[in-house]
């Protein structure tokens, strides 16, 4: 047999090279590239796999009957919202986040509501001891559920405990990173040890039909457990979200093999756990002042619902010929500079010589595309020191050529400003009215900065 060649893999975003590096040519990371031995396929035996030996599969058409998954509510009602109707039997889920986000609170609430519910339920916490977790569900008055709980890391050791005639309904991982499989050489939290020790837990989800759940870190470049490949290999991937200083947290589908990855889950962390928020909408707002300049309300969207959040952004004129810096929070950096560039270059404003700060109110992330002409007028706000009504609400998305476009679901956008008191709104020239809201449209971001200036 062919001796197997070396590989290396980066244990930030799981690329495989065959020479080492310092720095990974894929992420850019540093000090990433660790020798990987993975099985390797030799040309002999690639060959004997063509020339037949394994089983027949059984091929049907599409139109074949098939049976929905079979969910299992979590007792959180903004949990379920988030995956869809529930933890689907059989199934891998990761829900990912920064430490200390709240991932272990909101999933042993849900382990203990479940359990609750007359589900079989094991919690292992490869982070904390088993007492601590204890102490823990007693401060969230959650100490009387019957949840399994044990502290361990060895996967061959928990699978195992839990393979026996009846596995749990649901088994909660805390977290992936902790795990060790025995299969193969390798720390906890390196990239083939998190591979191997998933791959081993999902095999045992789909024999089994338990609901694995995953707790991963996100790395600080915002990827889910590090290692991307986890991403591919489990069904649903959820994103639990916000400001660690900040009250609120968003719990978001990024991937689901059995249902949409357009909801959201709304929670407010407090001393007695995670809360539910059920009516979001006006979360992010505060009550502010009439004469603050380059502050705007924004009708974000998620999924089916509608959010307002104020965008706030800060233009300081620089004295000297200093680099100007442009910081964001709460938004991408990349759409900030196209924003500028466009009322650069198109409306003839310069910020070439001011440093811009960005900031979502509250901790919030915006995603949605329709932000970016509330962003143009916060920026056009700052800029010109005046002040954007405090009745005022702007949303559409902004092209290169300085086009304003029209957004998906303005109506929903319109409806839900007005029911918080909003009476006019800022958008794209196509919006049709809706409620009692006023409209001023635009069809390009010229004409728009001419109306925020009074020219
Ligand atoms: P945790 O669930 O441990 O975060 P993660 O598992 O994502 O790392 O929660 C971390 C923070 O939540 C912790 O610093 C304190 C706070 N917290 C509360 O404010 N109230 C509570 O009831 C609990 C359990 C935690
Ligand atoms: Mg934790």
């Amino acid at each position: 047999m062919a001796k197997p060649k070396k590989r290396y893999v980066c244990q930030s975003c799981g690329s495989l090279t065959a020479q080492w590096a310092g720095q990974c040519a894929d992420c850019g990371e540093w000090n990433t590239l660790v020798e990987d031995s993975g099985a390797v396929v030799t040309p002999f035996q690639a060959k004997h796999n063509l020339q037949g030996g394994g089983r027949m599969i059984l091929m049907s058409g599409l139109d074949a009957d098939v049976p929905l998954p079979a969910r299992m509510s979590t007792g959180i009602a903004e949990l379920d919202r988030a995956l869809g109707g529930g933890f689907v039997e059989a199934s891998a889920t990761l829900i990912g986040g920064d430490p200390g986000i709240g991932k272990s609170t909101l999933l042993l609430q849900a382990a203990a509501k479940m359990a609750l519910a007359g589900k079989g339920v094991a919690y292992v916490s490869g982070e904390e001891a088993a007492d601590q977790v204890r102490l823990r569900a007693r401060r969230l008055g959650l100490g009387n559920a019957p949840v399994q709980l044990a502290s361990a890391t060895s996967v061959r050791d928990i699978l195992t405990t839990l393979g026996g005639a009846t596995p749990p309904d649901l088994l909660v991982i805390d977290s992936i990173q902790t795990m060790h499989s025995d299969l193969i050489e390798g720390a906890p939290g390196t990239v083939s040890q998190v591979r191997a020790a998933s791959q081993e837990l999902i095999r045992f989800a789909k024999e089994r039909g338990t609901a694995v759940v995953l707790v991963g870190h996100v790395t600080k470049d915002g990827s889910l457990a590090g290692p991307r490949v986890l991403e591919h290999m489990v069904d649903t991937v959820l994103a639990f979200e916000g400001e660690r200083s900040h009250q609120y947290r968003i719990l978001r589908a990024v991937k689901n093999r059995f249902g949409g990855t357009d909801e959201i889950g709304v929670f407010a962390m407090q001393t007695e756990g995670l809360t539910e928020v059920g009516n979001p909408s006006s979360l992010f707002l505060t009550s502010r002042d009439e004469s603050v300049s380059g502050t705007v309300v924004f009708p974000a969207l998620e999924g089916t619902r509608p959010v307002l959040v104020e965008i706030q952004a800060l233009v300081v004129r620089l004295a000297s010929g200093a680099t100007p810096r442009r910081a964001v929070v709460g938004w991408d950096s990349g759409r900030l500079a196209m924003i500028l560039a466009v009322l650069e270059a198109r409306c003839g404003l310069s910020f070439a010589t001011s440093e811009v700060y960005l900031n979502i109110a509250g901790g919030y992330r915006v995603q949605d595309p329709a932000a970016d002409l509330a962003v143009a007028a916060a920026l056009v706000s700052a800029l010109s020191e005046r002040p954007v009504a405090t009745d005022m609400v702007a949303f559409g998305e902004v092209a290169l050529s300085g086009e304003v476009r029209p957004v998906a679901h303005g109506a929903l956008r319109l409806k839900e400003a007005g029911k918080l008191g909003f009476a006019r709104a800022l958008a794209p020239a196509a919006q049709a009215k809706e409620g009692n809201v006023a409209l001023s449209g635009f069809r390009n971001l010229g004409g728009f900065v001419d109306h925020m200036l009074g020219r």
